[in-house]
């Protein structure tokens, strides 16, 4: 099979999502029935992290070994990459020692350089720009509580940062519409937008973007490495926090969906996250269950079982 990386959300079809979804929920039952994984695939993940991280670290590291193989934990401190050795060695190098890469760093561009000079598949662990893996995650967990996501509709709450920009890719590969708003100053980059203006509306009016909605998502208000901004950013989101009134005017039916980490009373209030609407944990989880269907994918292929 040619080398396949996953960069963005784009990378994969809606054939390839809806066979790594069908896969992902076997994978997701059978460790719940602490059935054994197979085929095994005893295989190296290597780890790139040049940002913080909970979630992505160990839903991969996890993972990776449920599937019979090992993860190595690399970070800028202590790799070669923190004093300057080239991305496009990097690449070079790594890619002959494992079978399998994430990154998760600042420029796209440093991602894209590094899958061009790797000979193994390169996985986005979130870039400024894109967040693929998580956000694919969330469209599993959408669908597992209210089912085909196709036709519906999703509002973004918030800053325009690498979340929504994957959001708006996938609505473009899954079929639906996405409600977006954002403060004054901070809206969407037009050099991020990669989907034609007939997948989404912008809304000055953060509770207007809720009205009749599916879900409603949003995000911190501060994504690393923007952090000198966030006084600033308190100041120019006020009004933006997803609260009961914003939700209220979605769908009775709306779930309420956060990648986390979360700041009660910024973004989202206590009662929103912490309620009956909310889905965090379960999107949080089932960044295990598709990335496993993911790693599986890209390195050996499609599988019968
Ligand atoms: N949602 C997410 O990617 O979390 P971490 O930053 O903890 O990996
Ligand atoms: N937008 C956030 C997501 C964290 C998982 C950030 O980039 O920090």
């Amino acid at each position: 099979m040619a080398i396949k990386h996953y960069l963005q959300v784009s990378d994969l079809t809606l054939d390839e999502y809806d066979y790594l979804m069908q896969r992902a929920r076997i994978i997701k039952d059978r460790f719940k029935k602490y059935e054994p994984y197979h085929p095994l695939l005893d295989r190296t993940l290597v780890m790139v992290f040049e940002k913080n991280s909970t979630r992505t670290r160990l839903s991969f590291e996890a993972g990776m070994h449920q599937l019979g193989g090992a993860a190595i934990y690399l970070n800028t401190r202590d790799s070669q990459l923190g004093r300057g050795e080239p991305v496009e060695d990097a690449g070079q190098v790594m890619s002959r020692m494992c079978d399998i890469i994430m990154i998760r760093t600042f420029e796209q561009e440093m991602i894209e350089k590094f899958a061009a000079n790797s000979r193994v598949p390169v996985i986005n662990g979130l870039t400024n720009q894109h967040h693929p893996c998580q956000v694919f995650a969330d469209v599993f967990t959408f669908i597992e509580h209210r089912g085909s996501i196709a036709g519906k509709k999703v509002a973004w709450i918030g800053d325009a940062n690498n979340m929504l920009y994957s959001w708006m890719q996938a609505a473009k590969v899954f079929g639906f519409h996405l409600h977006i708003s954002t403060p004054k100053g901070y809206d969407i980059d037009p050099a991020c937008v990669t989907v034609e203006a007939e997948h989404y509306t912008v809304f000055d009016n953060p509770s207007d973007a809720c009205v009749g909605v599916d879900a409603v998502n949003t995000d911190v208000w501060t994504s690393m490495g923007y952090e000198a901004e966030n006084q600033a950013r308190l100041k120019a989101f006020d009004g933006w926090i997803v609260d009961e009134a914003k939700m209220a005017r979605a769908n009775p039916e709306a779930i309420f969906m956060h990648c986390l980490p979360a700041h009660r009373g910024e973004e989202v209030s206590a009662g929103v996250i912490d309620g009956p609407q909310s889905v965090v944990w379960d999107e949080a989880e089932n960044r295990l269950h598709v990335q496993k269907a993911l790693l599986e994918y890209l390195v050996i292929g499609k599988v019968d079982n």
